[in-house]
């Protein structure tokens, strides 16, 4: 194959202290789609996912077992799910792999012989979760991690660092030169900002524990190990063979490293470095997804509110719940999971569109012409239609690598849908029929059946097990050869017999799932008479309850408030042309950045107060216990302003 031709896939390696939940099955199944996609259309793919292994925090979670074989059973848990999942990875890789190691000591080894590893000794704080060094400013509250929110602990040791300043104008010079370096745009912004205010060496190598990969021998340092990060970004080169037996080296560079936004500085900076430290090609993409969460607030398992993908796929279907993921949110942008969401999403795109299309063409076929469908004169007839479809179909490529899913490939592509829903309703081959125009109503079936077989080639990487029936349905063949002919070459199916075949997508009346999201849907207990009975001076009337106005507000901006410990400064929109300024005590428990774009239950007729010389007007309504404390949102997103009774 030449060498332009590849397309070489990545999820990150996922982490073995945690079961596999909606966020880790959203990266994988956007690569898996890209990965299929790519094959399709001819490239030679190489899609790569694995494990990641080593590290404080992986260490911590096995406690008394075998870090080994603690690692085992969760890595073979993911490769588990993954096939479940039929997802089509060419490789797995474990950072426990003999090979990886021996690829990453030898890139070490190269890096300190060009010069770009040097020893110290570290001084600062680590947090665990993250797996992240940080200098005392970047602290909340002096103590805990900006990320995560959790406490880091001081870490004082001897330590071998990258010289990662000394890339800081090459990073820039390659965000400026490749424009689409990071997608989306909007979060590369963020990483040039970041790298223009200034890089740090970064230390990578530990003494303080030992699960981890050794330094190289020839650095004769036993107590060291590498730095978790160090050690898996390799992971994308070494699974190629790099630094052992370069097999299959050729695939590099990457044309997509998926990443969830938490992970993209590590990609987008310390990555590119690395690799420039040893003289490898840059990434083409690297593509930063947002964050899934549940009923609007983040998924943990101390809230109990993780969602299964495999509960999910086991009752509604592995392609609908793939459907879902890349449907319901643009690449890049957060969203919440919610079985109601996903039920609609069912009925609506697959079952009402994609589903009763195909039943139209096997019903109209096989009434009219028993099944038999001749595309000999759908130009003459449906010109017009086919250059509508053939211009929108045109543009997939494009926009499926640059990310834009869930507009191209599922917006765009339900508007073909439209059209050949439309054309049945305009054309009516059931009066053509009595008119006696057999010609014109074959051309119509013929033109839905072809519209069928060009959307089902592009849905293909999206929903493989129900687009290999339509497929069989339709007798055509879903591969490089069709593609070509049906997408690039803009030709008819010719002559092809229908097979009648069950609905796809049966509709679903009601959630499947009995979850916590269920128990709080179902009616609560009739409290308002109990309390016509109960006379307590405690209780308030209706009408006092009332002079409370509480409304959902967008927190369109927060900022942390400086020397406290407690507060964050709000910009909240209610919908009153001009925002309010909220003081909220909720630093301990939210970043600034993760409120943004959120919304919130906001007291808004409450007297403005002065906090640390700054005005608050209103409150946020939260809710806090042993766990901690969350605020009190909306189930799904509502209109700024909505009053809350
Ligand atoms: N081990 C590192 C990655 C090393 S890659 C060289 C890691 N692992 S992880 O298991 O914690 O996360 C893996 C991926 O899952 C990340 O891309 C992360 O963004 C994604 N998700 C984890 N939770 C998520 C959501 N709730 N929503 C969407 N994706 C999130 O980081």
């Amino acid at each position: 194959m030449k060498k332009n031709n590849n397309l070489y896939i990545t999820t990150p390696i996922y982490y073995v202290n945690d079961v596999a939940h909606i966020g880790h099955a959203y990266t994988t199944i956007i690569a898996d789609m890209l990965a299929r996609y790519g094959r399709l259309i001819g490239k030679d793919t190489y899609f790569l996912t694995g494990t990641d292994e080593h590290g404080q925090k992986i260490a911590h979670s096995a406690e008394a077992r075998g870090k080994k074989e603690y690692a085992d059973e969760v890595s073979g848990k993911f490769k588990t799910l993954w096939d479940d999942f039929d997802i089509t990875y060419d490789k797995f890789i474990r950072t426990t792999d003999e090979a990886h190691k021996k690829g990453v000591q030898n890139a070490f080894e190269k890096m300190h012989k060009k010069g770009d590893i040097y020893k110290g000794s570290y001084e600062g704080f680590y947090c665990v979760s993250c797996e992240t060094f940080f200098t005392q400013k970047q602290l909340v509250d002096e103590e805990f991690c900006p990320d995560c929110g959790k406490p880091t602990s001081i870490v004082k040791e001897e330590s071998y660092f990258f010289k990662l300043s000394a890339y800081e104008d090459k990073l820039l010079d390659w965000y400026k030169n490749n424009p689409d370096c990071i997608l989306p745009r909007s979060k590369k912004n963020e990483i040039v900002n970041f790298v223009e205010g200034g890089l740090r060496d970064l230390s990578i190598s530990r003494t303080s524990f030992d699960w981890g990969v050794k330094l190289p021998a020839s650095m004769n340092e036993p107590k060291h190990v590498m730095y978790v990060w160090l050690d898996a970004l390799m992971n994308y080169i070494t699974a190629l063979g790099y630094g052992d037996d370069e097999k299959d080296m050729n695939q590099w560079p990457a044309g997509f490293h998926l990443v969830g936004k938490d992970i993209l500085r590590f990609h987008a900076i310390y990555w590119p470095a690395f690799l420039m430290s040893l003289d490898l090609p840059l990434p083409t993409h690297i593509a930063a997804h947002g964050w899934w969460t549940r009923d609007g607030s983040k998924m943990s398992k101390s809230k109990g509110n993780v969602v299964d993908p495999k509960e999910i796929a086991d009752a509604y279907g592995l392609d609908a719940f793939r459907y879902f993921m890349l449907r319901e949110v643009p690449f890049g942008q957060d969203g919440d999971f919610s079985q109601k969401a996903l039920v609609d999403r069912i009925n609506s795109d697959l079952g009402n569109d994609l589903g009763n299309l195909l039943n139209r063409i096997i019903g109209m076929s096989g009434k009219y012409f028993d099944f038999k469908i001749d595309s000999s004169n759908v130009e003459k007839f449906h010109q017009k239609e086919l250059d509508e479809v053939n211009v929108i179909l045109e543009g997939a490529e494009k926009l499926i690598f640059n990310m834009q899913i869930n507009k191209y490939l599922l917006e765009e592509l339900w508007k073909v849908l439209t059209i050949a829903n439309k054309a049945i309703g305009d054309y009516e081959p059931w009066v053509k029929m009595k008119e006696g125009k057999t010609e014109e109503a074959m051309a119509l079936v013929a033109l839905i059946t072809n519209i069928m077989a060009k959307v089902s080639l592009l849905l293909d990487s999206v929903l493989p097990e129900k687009i290999s029936k339509i497929a069989s349905s339709l007798g055509i063949s879903i591969n490089t050869e069709t593609y070509i002919k049906l997408i690039k070459n803009k030709e008819l199916i010719g002559n092809t017999t229908i097979t009648k075949i069950d609905p796809l997508f049966p509709r679903i009346e009601e959630i499947l799932l009995d979850t916590p999201e269920v128990k709080e849907e179902k009616p609560k207990e009739k409290k308002v008479e109990i309390k016509e009975e109960v006379e307590d001076d405690n209780l308030i009337t209706i009408d006092q309850f009332f002079e409370t106005s509480l409304k959902i507000g967008t927190i369109v901006e927060a900022e942390e408030v400086p020397k406290s410990k407690k507060l964050l400064k709000l910009q909240v929109d209610l919908g009153e042309g001009k925002n309010r300024q909220i003081l909220a005590g909720i630093k301990e428990f939210y970043s600034a950045v993760d409120l943004v774009g959120t919304q919130a239950c906001v007291v808004a007729n409450l007297k403005p107060a002065k906090l640390m010389g700054m005005i608050s007007e209103g409150m946020l309504l939260a809710s806090k216990d042993e766990d901690g404390l969350c605020l009190i949102r909306p189930e799904k997103p509502k209109k700024i302003g909505t009053k809350i009774s």
